[in-house]
């Protein structure tokens, strides 16, 4: 059974396991539930019970992943563009193959392969693929509020893959699934949150989900990389790491985003490890069974030492691994449970 967005429970109606307990029928989806809004743009605009609902139904979705063949019809018939303005490895990857393990139809789109090179702006290329009917298109790009921009052009829905310095909501949910499996909660938790802030997208839509969990969340990084707004969103805000790890259960670095800078946050990257880079020796004051979180890509030397990277601790592999299951489960929820 798993939880609706509106906290009543219904028959899961998931791909059916492979095997004997399946008979080797096609899975069926005979659940109405689904998430309330059209697209995916914010965790702002998902309630807990709705964010409760995507991290069960990826727990289902995990299965899938176990399988000899890897796919189910649940998407059959329908066409997911992947639409990727930004460099991506993660993101772009694992969308895709949930795409193709729920047996959507995919187009892989990059800003540097498309008329966006001859000068089309976001809305015009949005129209025009809008123009080809699909069901769901997986948009990355450098401005805050793409998505919200696509999503009113288009019948099509959204899914914000990561909007400039706004929010990337599949990302704090897979990190949230990747907490619940190794703390089996996350309300209580100290998650604190290590780098740069600023800059971070990861950063707000992991602070709006496990706020909305029930976590305590501690943000610390130079103070020239620090968010005013902190203390309005519920988080205690440092400048001293060993405040931070001190009995963090959860310990999440976020990248220097040099690409984003404009001027000096801090004299050299050499001097940021060693105020704010983790190291085994920071590691000590944590609980301890915490774990080390990263969303990828690292800059190891720079917040990260290669011996926490790699190391007892780090659960930055499982999280990439998650990153699949959340994408089946957003792309079933939102194209799937609810259909026209
Ligand atoms: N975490 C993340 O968004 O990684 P990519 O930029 O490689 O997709």
């Amino acid at each position: 059974m798993l939880p609706t967005a509106d906290g009543t429970r219904h028959a899961a109606g998931m791909p059916l396991a492979e095997g004997g307990r399946s008979s080797g029928a096609p899975p069926v989806l005979e659940t109405p539930a689904g998430l309330r809004a059209k697209d995916l743009l914010s965790i702002g605009d998902l309630s807990a019970n709705e964010i409760l609902l995507i991290l069960e139904t990826a727990e289902a979705m995990k299965e899938v992943g176990t399988r000899t063949i890897k796919k189910v019809p649940t998407l059959r018939g329908k066409t997911v563009v992947n639409l990727f303005y930004e460099p991506s490895t993660r993101t772009r990857a694992s969308f895709e193959i949930a795409e193709k393990r729920l047996s959507a139809d995919t187009l892989n789109l990059a800003a540097t392969d498309s008329s966006v090179v001859k000068g089309e702006t976001l809305a015009d290329t949005v129209r025009n693929l809008e123009a080809m009917a699909p069901d769901i298109i997986v948009l990355r790009h450098g401005s805050a509020g793409a998505g919200h921009l696509a999503a009113r052009l288009c019948r099509a829905r959204i899914i914000n893959a990561g909007d400039g310095m706004h929010e990337h909501p599949t990302q704090a949910l897979l990190d949230a699934l990747t907490i619940r499996q190794r703390k089996g909660r996350v309300e209580g938790l100290k998650v604190s949150i290590i780098g740069d802030l600023l800059h971070s997208r990861v950063l707000r839509s992991n602070v709006l989900l496990l706020r909305a969990l029930g976590a305590e969340v501690c943000a610390c990084g130079p103070a020239t990389l620090m968010l005013p707004d902190m203390p309005r969103l519920g988080v205690r805000a440092t400048t001293s790491i060993d405040e931070a790890v001190e009995d963090a259960d959860v310990i999440m670095l976020l990248r220097i985003q040099l690409e984003r800078m404009r001027g000096y946050f801090f004299p050299s990257l050499r001097e940021y490890f060693q105020l704010f880079g983790m190291t085994v020796a920071r590691l000590r004051r944590a609980k301890p069974d915490v774990i080390i979180m990263h969303p990828g890509p690292m800059n190891r030397g720079v917040e990260i030492a290669s011996e926490v990277a790699d190391g007892p601790y780090s659960v930055i592999l499982e999280q990439v691994a998650n990153g699949v299951a959340v994408r089946m489960a957003v792309l079933y929820l939102l194209a799937g449970a609810r259909q026209e």
